[in-house]
């Protein structure tokens, strides 16, 4: 678990001007966690999201062999293999538990299937009736597997490289569990906030609760920091912004920090755009990540002054590398490098990208011999 910071530290660390402290760094520290608290790296960290995935063909391989998507997450020697792929080819600074945002419905006993090339398909929570039903409290027996392939991806990565572990944000989650599936703009879960708030807001609180008991458990499995993807917030009017992303952000966050209060914790509201100041404000998460569509100096004046930003390389130029690719990681870096930066992608790695071209980003964000 996370150690403490001495208390001189922690105040450095809860000053806004301060982001970086001239002290000589324990060369055992990871350098992504040294970010998160507070420490600005002159090498950026780097991991993608959705790095363990269809573009590696070691993956695809494994995949086959599990049978199903959950199966896989749920098979603790293929979860925490699959987790451990990206980091040996590419050495990225962190590693993120292979899991999915809805083990969070499955344990609250909501069937979930993944249809090959159609994504997630639950059954439906489209009623208030059907929501009345629904259970408060997840079997988290069913979670153990995620616990134990954490347990065995700690014992595999070397002192310099941190093991993420993640949930969804409820409003991401709930907007899957209301319409059974993905949609193009959640229009279902929507429109169910606003004609049966009581009903949607039991939905939420039912994700938070048990959100928080399963981050604790992937703490305690061995994570050193977590993340919570909220995928759909920017589709929200800037009230239900705060009422159904902010809000039960902010339970999650210090839900968890009253049992591990040093818990680092990185927020993914994506598509908030001029809210991310307030998100940082009332959920007091230690990173963003922020999409590629963030304006640079309002994330650098507002956002990156107070908490770390982790991002954003657009995932479609590292699928168009060549010179598109190296512009697009020079901007990323010009953009937020003279702060607290963790090199990441906007959103997932699609699985049409080329490896190569993963190779060549990692090359220039570490600068070896092709950066100035
Ligand atoms: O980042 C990682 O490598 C860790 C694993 C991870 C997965 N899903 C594995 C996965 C993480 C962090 C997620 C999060 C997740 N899952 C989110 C939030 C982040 C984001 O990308 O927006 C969401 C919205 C989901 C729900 C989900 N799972 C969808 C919509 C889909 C289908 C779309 C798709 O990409 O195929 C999944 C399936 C899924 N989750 C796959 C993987 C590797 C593909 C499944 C396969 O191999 O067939």
């Amino acid at each position: 678990m996370a150690k403490t910071l001495p208390v001189v530290y922690q105040t450095l660390r809860n000053h806004s001007h301060i982001t970086e402290y001239a002290l000589v760094q324990d060369p055992t520290n990871k350098p992504f966690l040294e970010v998160l608290s507070g420490r600005r790296q002159a090498v950026p960290p780097i991991w993608m999201m959705r790095q363990a995935g269809r573009y590696l063909p070691e993956y695809r391989e494994l995949r086959a062999k599990a049978g199903g998507f959950l199966d896989l997450c749920f098979t603790p020697e293929f979860a925490a293999e699959v987790t451990l792929q990206p980091v040996r080819r590419f050495a990225f600074d962190a590693a993120i538990i292979f899991s999915d945002i809805l083990v969070i419905p499955y344990a609250l006993g909501r069937t979930v299937r993944f249809e090959a090339g159609e994504g997630p398909r639950l059954d439906p929570l489209d009623t208030p009736d059907k929501i009345a039903a629904l259970s408060s409290e997840a079997d988290m027996t069913k979670l153990e597997p995620v616990f134990e392939a954490l347990r065995r991806v700690k014992r595999e990565l070397d002192s310099k490289t941190a093991l993420i572990g993640f949930c969804g944000a409820p409003w991401t989650v709930a907007t899957y569990m209301i319409a059974g599936q993905g949609t193009p703009d959640q229009a279902p879960a929507r429109m169910m906030a606003y004609r049966h708030p009581d009903a949607f807001a039991k939905v939420i609180d039912a994700i938070v609760d048990n959100s928080i008991r399963y981050l604790l458990g992937q703490l305690q499995a061995g994570a050193d920091a977590l993340q919570i993807f909220d995928t759909w917030a920017g589709v929200l009017p800037p009230r239900e912004f705060e009422q159904w992303s902010i809000e039960p952000t902010k339970r999650i966050v210090a839900g968890v920090r009253r049992q591990v209060p040093d818990a680092k914790i990185i927020g993914f509201p994506r598509g908030a755009g001029a809210l991310l100041p307030s998100y940082i404000e009332a959920t007091g998460v230690d990173a963003v990540s922020i999409d590629w569509a963030a304006e640079p100096s309002l994330i650098r004046d507002k956002v990156q002054n107070r908490v770390a930003v982790q991002g954003n390389l657009d995932p479609l130029a590292l699928i168009a590398g060549g010179a598109a690719l190296d512009r697009a990681v020079d901007d990323v870096l010009t953009n937020f490098a003279a702060g607290r930066l963790i090199f990441n992608l906007g959103h997932g790695i699609q699985p049409e990208t080329p490896i190569p071209h993963v190779e060549q980003m990692i090359r220039r964000v570490r600068g070896n011999g092709l950066r100035q």
